[in-house]
């Protein structure tokens, strides 16, 4: 039975939330296996609006989450977010939430210096969620992260946070930022290890117990593939790999477990935080797009930066990303526009590029080549079937099909859980 790995297709906010509690109701487990708590996942359903950063969407529907060793876990974020869910009416316990015991944890510190390097960058800065995510996963890779299995053993974090403090409190200094004290951090993580631990598991072993059982795994990803720390818009990215390839180093399963690979992207396109950005709209177009659309950060609430449907790009990710399939989300705010365009690819030196380079200096000169198609003027806000949309929308989507490479096998037509057009479903390969 095929698993299918849910990423997003440009800069993040595609809908990927909805989308996967969407498809949870055909999954067994819904895993996150990338990211942190910089990722915000809108679910709405019915009157409920649930924002999610760390939890796994699937909780939505009552289906068993997963937390895997690809994620970078701040324990104070995720147990304030399991309140405000149990707020909600959500059920959270150690019998629907599964951690992986070999997940890095974000402390304190890591937002500290996360804040401070950022001011120190001034007009460079990356525009980072401030959430210490960067330098959780440098910790990771430098092989001094205190991880959740270590919240079991009371020396081994004494000896991890002398080790850590040394590191850190020397560029906090440095930044002129204030400086850790090592009791309070160790009192704080014992403190709260009693309400995490029941959670924490060899969650690859659960997995893979599942798979062997023929159970639907749903890989719910954050962020997007031009945030991908390798093949994203570098340096104007996060610090984790969000492609397809990621949900198998993530959560302990094998590459063949990752599935069909649905990817999602907005009918147009937008951007949190700073980098290059060709097809960006700063005129009236801009913002009529970002007041339609309510682009506001799900975490950070600033404007999103919006601009037309970049297919270059997308196609690019479609590669890079394994995707498979493609989710078209929002399309109902493209409505009653009488004329839209689409990137089709970058002008560049006299020359003509069907992808973006990787050199930020010619990322950010890089001129986009527009196709301009016909608007529609019909709704599709809502719709259930593709029998209800305008030809005019169907062509649009038909033409987004082509320029990419991959179908559209799925259509979202409103924030609301079933306004949703499937195609083709991907848990059936
Ligand atoms: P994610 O990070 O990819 O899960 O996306 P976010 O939740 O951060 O942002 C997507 C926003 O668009 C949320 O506010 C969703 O409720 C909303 N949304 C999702 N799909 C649609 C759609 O088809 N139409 C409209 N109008 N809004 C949508
Ligand atoms: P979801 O999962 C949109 C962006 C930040 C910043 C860059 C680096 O909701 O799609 P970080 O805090 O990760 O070091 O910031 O990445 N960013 C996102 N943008 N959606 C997200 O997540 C994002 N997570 C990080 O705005 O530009
Ligand atoms: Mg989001």
């Amino acid at each position: 039975m095929a698993n299918v790995t849910v990423i997003g297709a440009q800069w993040g906010d595609e809908g990927k939330g909805k989308v996967v509690d969407w498809l949870a109701s055909r999954a067994d487990i819904v895993v996150r296996f990338q990211g942190g708590h910089n990722a915000g996942h809108t679910l709405v359903v019915g009157n409920q609006t649930y924002k999610l950063s760390l939890l796994p969407s699937g909780l939505v529907r009552g289906k068993m989450g997963v937390i895997g060793n690809g994620v970078v876990v701040d324990p104070v974020a995720l147990l304030a977010e399991m309140d405000r869910v149990r707020a909600q009416g959500l059920n959270v316990s150690p019998d629907n939430l599964r951690i992986a015991d070999n997940a890095p944890l974000i402390l304190p510190l890591h937002a500290a210096l996360d804040r401070a390097r950022e001011a120190a960058r001034g007009e460079r800065k990356i525009g980072t969620t401030g959430r210490g995510i960067g330098p959780a996963y440098e910790d990771k890779v430098a092989r001094r992260a205190i991880r959740m299995c270590d919240l079991a053993e009371p020396q081994t974090l004494s000896d991890k946070l002398d080790e850590l403090l040394l590191h850190h409190n020397t560029l906090l200094r440095g930044l002129g930022a204030d400086t850790f004290e090592k009791q309070q951090l160790l009192d704080d993580l014992l403190a709260l290890a009693p309400r995490i631990l029941p959670h924490v598991e060899q969650v690859w072993v659960r997995l893979d117990e599942a798979r062997r059982a023929g159970q639907r795994i749903l890989f719910e990803g954050a962020q997007a593939v031009m945030l991908d720390v390798d093949h994203g818009t570098y340096p104007f990215v996060t610090s984790s790999n969000t492609i397809a390839a990621t949900a198998a180093s993530g959560s302990g399963m094998p590459p063949s477990a990752v599935g069909f690979v649905l990817g999602i992207a907005k009918a147009y396109c937008t951007r949190v935080g700073s980098g290059p950005f060709p097809t960006e709209l700063t005129d009236e177009i801009g913002r009529k797009l970002g007041e339609r659309g309510h682009e506001f950060g799900t975490v950070t609430g600033r404007p999103r930066r919006c601009g037309w449907f970049d297919a270059a790009m997308v196609h690019q990710a479609v590669k890079v990303g394994g995707i498979t399939g493609l989710a078209l989300t929002k399309l109902d705010v493209l409505d009653g526009m009488p004329e839209l365009k689409i990137c089709t690819g970058y002008e560049l030196g006299g020359q003509t590029l069907r992808f973006l380079p990787a050199a930020p200096g010619a990322q950010a000169a890089a001129k986009p080549i527009f196709e301009t198609v016909e608007g529609w003027s019909g709704s599709t806000r809502g719709a259930r079937s593709w029998a209800d949309l305008p030809a005019q929308a169907i062509k649009y989507v038909r033409r987004i099909e082509e320029l990419v490479e991959a179908p559209v096998t799925l259509l979202s037509t409103s924030p609301e859980r079933d306004d949703t057009i499937l195609m083709r479903d991907p848990f059936e390969g």
